[in-house]
């Protein structure tokens, strides 16, 4: 079978880059509903006789999904470094590649992580929403004040990709770093970042700003509950950038409407697309719709990075970021 004649279903428009490198590769069933998700239903229906799928974080793939695609699926190109949505195991014993698109994100993605550290801190946000009220305002001392960053301690929840770019980032900050990871990162790499390992009881206590960048994983599921919250500082921030479900959002509402922590900032949520209702009414949360990788450039990269993956599955080479390569038979 030649490229051309397989069929592929892409489950939300890329970006035009994205979309023109499928030209002609592939025949191509594009969702082009309403901006919400494909409705499950309809992907199941639409993903049946494909032999790849490009798949967004809000798409499950699971059995249900592979099954409905059928035997001749041969790839899951996930657009996103993040494949906590996807059943792995469940693609690897049906010999189902499955790719991500790490690395291209990575600096976005902590420039992101940055901007909400530096939002929370100095009250950004929160600034800019008292303006847009047209309450009366003079500047006063002690008017809105937040806490200095230089000589702070910022934790590096995960120390992967992202959590290291984010750490890079602290130097100019003037910051001390520790990070907690089960895997230690080699002693040079340690040496090069100037972070420091410790164990997770350490990281709550001694942190100013936790920034979080471990993956979603059954261990790290509400990793920052009501007990992580009063092991922190009153003064301490939490940034999350990475998975919602990390966070166990009624509990961190609690923390900062009671000043158990002073701030946090949210790129992601545990029932994404919906935002925990208690956090929509407090003035020290800032929150952000998932922008993460939402650069140009970034999100032109990942999109053609999925895109190369996909078409490589389907024409049995070897995908660049493959995560299963158990799969290859
Ligand atoms: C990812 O890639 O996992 C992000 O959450 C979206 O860019």
């Amino acid at each position: 079978m030649t490229e051309s004649s397989m069929s592929v279903l892409v489950t939300r428009a890329l970006v035009p880059e994205a979309m023109q490198a499928l030209d002609g590769g592939c025949e191509v069933d594009l969702y082009e509903g309403p901006p919400e998700a494909i409705p499950r239903e309809e992907l199941l229906r639409r993903a049946a006789g494909k032999d790849g799928l490009l798949t967004l974080l809000t798409e499950r793939v699971d059995a249900e999904l592979l099954d409905a695609a059928g035997p001749q699926l041969k790839i899951v190109a996930n657009h996103a470094v993040g494949f906590d949505n996807v059943d792995v195991p469940a693609c690897t014993s049906r010999g189902v590649l499955v790719t991500n698109t790490p690395d291209v994100l990575t600096e976005a993605t902590a420039d992101l992580a940055w901007s909400l550290i530096l939002a929370c801190v100095r009250r950004v946000a929160e600034g800019d929403r008292f303006l847009r009220s047209r309450r009366p305002w003079i500047w006063g001392p002690s008017m809105m004040l937040g806490y200095d960053m230089y000589g702070k301690t910022l934790g590096v929840a995960g120390c992967g990709r992202i959590g290291q770019a984010v750490a890079r980032r602290a130097t100019g900050f003037g910051m001390r770093v520790i990070y907690h990871d089960p895997v230690r990162l080699p002693e040079a790499v340690e040496r090069e970042l100037n972070v420091e390992w410790c164990p997770f009881e350490t990281l709550l206590a001694e942190s100013d700003i936790i920034s979080v960048h471990t993956p979603l994983l059954p261990q790290t599921r509400h990793l920052f509950g009501a007990d992580a919250f009063r092991q922190m500082k009153p003064t301490a921030v939490l940034v999350n950038t990475a998975r919602g479900p990390i966070v166990d959002e009624p509990a961190l509402a609690e923390a900062l409407r009671t000043g158990e922590i002073f701030a946090a900032g949210l790129d992601v949520y545990e029932r994404e697309p919906q935002i925990e209702e208690a956090l929509l009414d407090l003035d020290n949360v800032t929150l952000l719709p998932h922008l993460g990788s939402a650069t140009i450039e970034t999100r032109t990269a990942m999109g053609l990075l999925a895109v190369e993956n996909l078409l490589a599955g389907i024409t049995n080479k070897r995908p660049r970021t493959l995560v299963n390569p158990d799969a290859l038979r």
